[in-house]
């Protein structure tokens, strides 16, 4: 269960702050609810977890137990929405070391356009027997198409035309774009990424599920937290709804003057997660020059590192710590009979009491030192509360750019680089930005 706690913020936000924005907050999320504000062809994710394709469903989970009968090893190519939701959910769930326990090793390639990086998945290869799920709504994308030109050649090599086709599984639009074209002549699996979903929202759709169920996550349970999670918040436009809550902090800060988010927290294996909530965030309210800069911190590691910025430095953040109430390991600190390390006072205590504590010094220490924090707090690290945590944010995010008067659904400034990138590579088409570019050298 999903708890969003701004007790902390007593001193930073009054009453009458969080009342002066109640309003515009509720708006926002009536907006989101009767799918009338921009970009409301593209909140397909909003019902996701309540009216998921059963057959398509069924198909994901036959293909995810097909993958794990028939590899050791499933590349997951793919980049932004198409990767980081299925990678941040792994990592949380299994640890960043989840390819060196049992069961299938799952490795995300397609992301960058690092040839050292492509070489290294390509040497792993030989070690197992390889599946591909190729994920691009668009199946135009420059990173995974040349990826999945290397790693498809591959697969042909060394399985032969007719078997590579049954390791290849593509995940892309019903109709549109190369990928679905080359899907349909190749004979390729298909799951679909709905019309309705853009990419930093379609955790919860093929593009998050195939890999995550073929890795042996209990996908039943990720959506139905999402859905207990949709069912809280659908309706209530109030700041008693969680996701409302989080949206007017984010405003509000944003309005006194801080720049930036720092999402924390004290668990190593939520990296990724940060890395999709930065995305989620960043590309949803970063425009017209407006938005905070989504950031993140992982606890306590970054404590000796980034910890004297946020205790003393600029007063430009503000903190946002999610944390879970309990974890699987019951790891206790054991007794020293000579007490070599002067650790004995912290003898039969568990590790996550000890990280607790961590956590509750920290919240002290830097409201303190001036920085408003808030805490998302989850009752265990699991299916269901990652479900939950993944829909609050997504909810928010969608609230929060509303609120901010952005379309959070469109992502036009990341087209800038990729025109000049055609057009300095020549691809057909790209000549006149090409001879733009050069003059303006
Ligand atoms: O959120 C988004 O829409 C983007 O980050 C896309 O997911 C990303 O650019 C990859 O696009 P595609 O799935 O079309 O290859």
């Amino acid at each position: 269960m999903l708890r969003y706690d701004v007790g902390l913020l007593d001193g930073f936000l009054t009453k009458g702050e969080f009342d002066s924005v109640k309003e515009e907050i509720a708006a926002a999320s009536a907006m989101l609810r009767e799918g009338s504000g921009r970009g409301n062809d593209y909140i397909g994710w909003r019902d996701l977890p309540a009216v998921f394709d059963k057959e398509e469903y069924q198909r994901i989970k036959d293909a995810a137990e097909r993958i794990r009968e028939q590899s050791g090893i499933l590349l997951v190519i793919g980049i932004g929405g198409s990767y980081l939701g299925a990678r941040a959910v792994l990592e949380l769930l299994r640890g960043e070391l989840h390819n060196e326990k049992t069961g299938l090793k799952v490795y995300f390639t397609g992301n960058s356009l690092s040839p050292d990086d492509i070489e290294d998945i390509l040497a792993i290869c030989d070690t197992a027997d390889v599946s591909v799920n190729v994920i691009s709504k668009s199946g135009t994308t420059t990173e995974p198409a040349v990826a999945f030109r290397i790693f498809r050649d591959y697969l042909i090599r060394r399985y032969g035309e007719e078997e590579s086709r049954k390791r290849i599984y593509a995940t892309t639009d019903r109709t549109g774009g190369t990928l679905r074209k080359l899907s349909e002549e190749h004979g390729y699996e298909t799951f679909v990424i709905p019309g309705d979903v853009g990419g930093r929202f379609s955790v919860l759709s093929p593009v998050g599920l195939l890999p995550l169920a073929a890795a042996g996550i209990d996908t039943d349970a990720l959506l139905e937290g999402a859905e207990e999670m949709r069912r809280l918040t659908a309706e209530d436009d109030s700041l008693a709804n969680p996701s409302n809550r989080y949206a007017a902090v984010r405003n509000l800060m944003l309005r006194t003057g801080k720049s930036v988010e720092i999402l924390s927290c004290f668990e190593p294996r939520f990296r990724m997660m940060g890395e999709w909530y930065k995305q989620l965030f960043g590309e949803s309210e970063g425009k017209e020059h407006k938005g905070l800069f989504p950031s993140t911190c992982v606890f306590t590691a970054d404590l000796h590192s980034m910890g004297q910025y946020c205790q003393d430095g600029s007063r430009i953040i503000f903190e946002t710590l999610v944390r879970f109430s309990k974890v699987d390991s019951e790891m206790t600190v054991h007794h020293e009979e000579d007490d070599f390390d002067g650790l004995n006072y912290l003898e039969g205590k568990s590790i996550h009491e000890i990280n607790n504590t961590a956590a509750d010094a920290t919240l002290s220490a830097h409201t303190d030192g001036g920085v408003p924090c808030s805490v998302i707090e989850c009752s265990r690290l699991d299916e269901f509360n990652v479900g939950e945590l993944i829909y609050f944010f997504e909810r928010a995010c969608a609230v929060s750019g509303y609120t901010l008067g952005v379309n959070p659904f469109d992502q036009k400034g990341v087209e800038a680089y990729k025109r000049n990138m055609f057009a300095l590579l020549d691809k057909p088409g790209y000549e006149e930005d090409k001879k733009r570019l050069l003059k303006d050298k």
